[in-house]
């Protein structure tokens, strides 16, 4: 594996992401300049060195883990597999002071039990370390310090380092979650499915923790979402260049813009939400960005201007009871139809049934998944005038609901 670009052979890099999330990690990655080698339904493969994956880490929005090949080799059961490992020359990259977490996936006929794969992964790491240098890191389940991967499929293993340890979702920010909050990484994608980048206002009622609004605030101000963490594995790497990252991140702050021309309007009617989002923005560093407001839905103010108004209503797969929620549904077209013309309104829910109470016709219905839960994101149109009054001036009928 090679520390740095010069002339040397790129790795392969796995980039791997939540179900669905793809299509917008990829616009990232091209974005970035890295080609696109394969794709999942949950990562990305592409390739470049270590000093890549720096910046993998610190810019990209909608990943969950950078993992960097270390080899290749295939191995019907766990002896050749510990065989292969230890041929690694795991000293030139772990301390031996150092703690190592080996995580894997593993579908393998004679392997029933992945821990068992893990432990030899393991054992075969600290041996081999033991044997050189007297001494053998410490191991265990906890990922904030030197992270193994092994990826065994049949008889191809595949053992990379995740250079990310815990996974990006984790921006740090987000102290306190409250109830059903999204996940930091989906309301990036989502914020990109809706395509705002900063031109126009993020009206954001109903924003519990304010994952969303705190996304569109440094999505607005094109400031990367690593910086917010100070921990990520690649550090706990031998040959991890401080000054390199330091570097790095001196510039994506250089590169971020320090105000934005529109709104981003956050409200929740929890007042424990919407000081809790207050916190969350302000770990963020976005707080002077965000007008926060205690009120309902129906009261958040939506300024003159156009931009987009995103909300993310319970669904009634976790909490809230569905008959109510019909009606807070119901609502919400009606918000739309009366507060919102000239935005475009989004709905993020798990539950189209209750979608349908809207009462507008989606103009798109984007695929996502929240963990297991299949989602959509609903966008609807809101001319000014409101189409549906211009439909009916004309004589036309109205339009059908979701
Ligand atoms: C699914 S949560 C939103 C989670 C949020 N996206 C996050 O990441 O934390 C739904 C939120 O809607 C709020 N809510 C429910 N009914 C409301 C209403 N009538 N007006 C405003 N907010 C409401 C709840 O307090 C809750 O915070």
């Amino acid at each position: 594996m090679q520390h740095t670009d010069k002339g040397m052979k790129p790795n392969r890099i796995l980039v791997t992401c939540a179900k669905g999330i793809t299509p917008y990690l990829k616009a990232e990655l091209l974005q970035l300049g890295f080609p696109v080698l394969s794709e999942t339904t949950a990562g990305i493969a592409t390739e470049g060195t270590l000093d890549d994956t720096l910046r993998l880490n610190l810019l990209l929005r909608t990943a969950h883990r950078v993992l960097i090949l270390v080899k290749d080799f295939t191995a019907d059961d766990a002896e050749t597999l510990y065989r292969e490992v230890e041929k690694i020359p795991w000293e030139n990259y772990i301390d031996m002071n150092g703690y190592i977490c080996v995580t894997s996936s593993v579908d393998n006929p004679v392997i029933r039990d992945s821990r068992y794969a893990n432990v030899k992964c393991k054992d075969a790491i600290v041996d081999r370390i033991r044997e050189r240098h007297g001494r053998r890191p410490d191991s265990g389940p906890d990922q904030d310090k030197t992270v193994v991967n092994l990826y065994w499929k049949q008889s191809n293993c595949s053992i990379y380092f995740d250079t990310t340890g815990e996974p990006l979702s984790r921006r740090g920010y987000r102290k306190i979650p409250m109830a059903a909050p999204m996940q930091e990484t989906l309301a990036a994608a989502v914020i990109m499915a809706a395509g705002w980048n900063g031109a126009g206002h993020f009206i954001n009622p109903m924003c519990g923790s304010g994952t969303l609004a705190i996304e569109a605030a440094l999505k607005g101000l094109e400031s990367a979402p690593g910086l917010l963490r100070n921990n990520f594995g690649f550090m706990h790497l031998k040959g991890f260049d401080k000054s390199r990252w330091d570097d790095l991140r001196a510039q994506a702050k250089k590169g971020a813009k320090k105000t934005m021309r529109y709104r981003i309007i956050a409200s929740d009617i929890n007042r424990e939400s919407v000081n809790a989002a207050r916190k969350n923005a302000a770990t963020a560093g976005v707080d002077h960005l965000i007008e926060f407001a205690v009120c309902d839905f129906s009261e958040t103010s939506v300024p003159d201007g156009g931009g987009i108004v995103m909300l993310n209503p319970e669904y009634g797969e976790r909490m809230g009871q569905i008959r109510e929620l019909e009606n807070v549904y119901k609502g919400i077209g009606d918000f739309f139809k009366q507060k919102c013309r000239g935005y475009t309104g989004y709905i993020f829910t798990g539950n189209l049934d209750l979608a349908k109470r809207v009462g507008l016709k989606a103009k798109r219905r984007i695929p996502f998944y929240n963990g297991s839960i299949e989602c959509r994101l609903l966008e609807f149109e809101l001319y000014e005038g409101s189409r549906k009054k211009r439909k009916t001036e004309q004589g036309g009928s109205s339009p059908d609901p979701v």
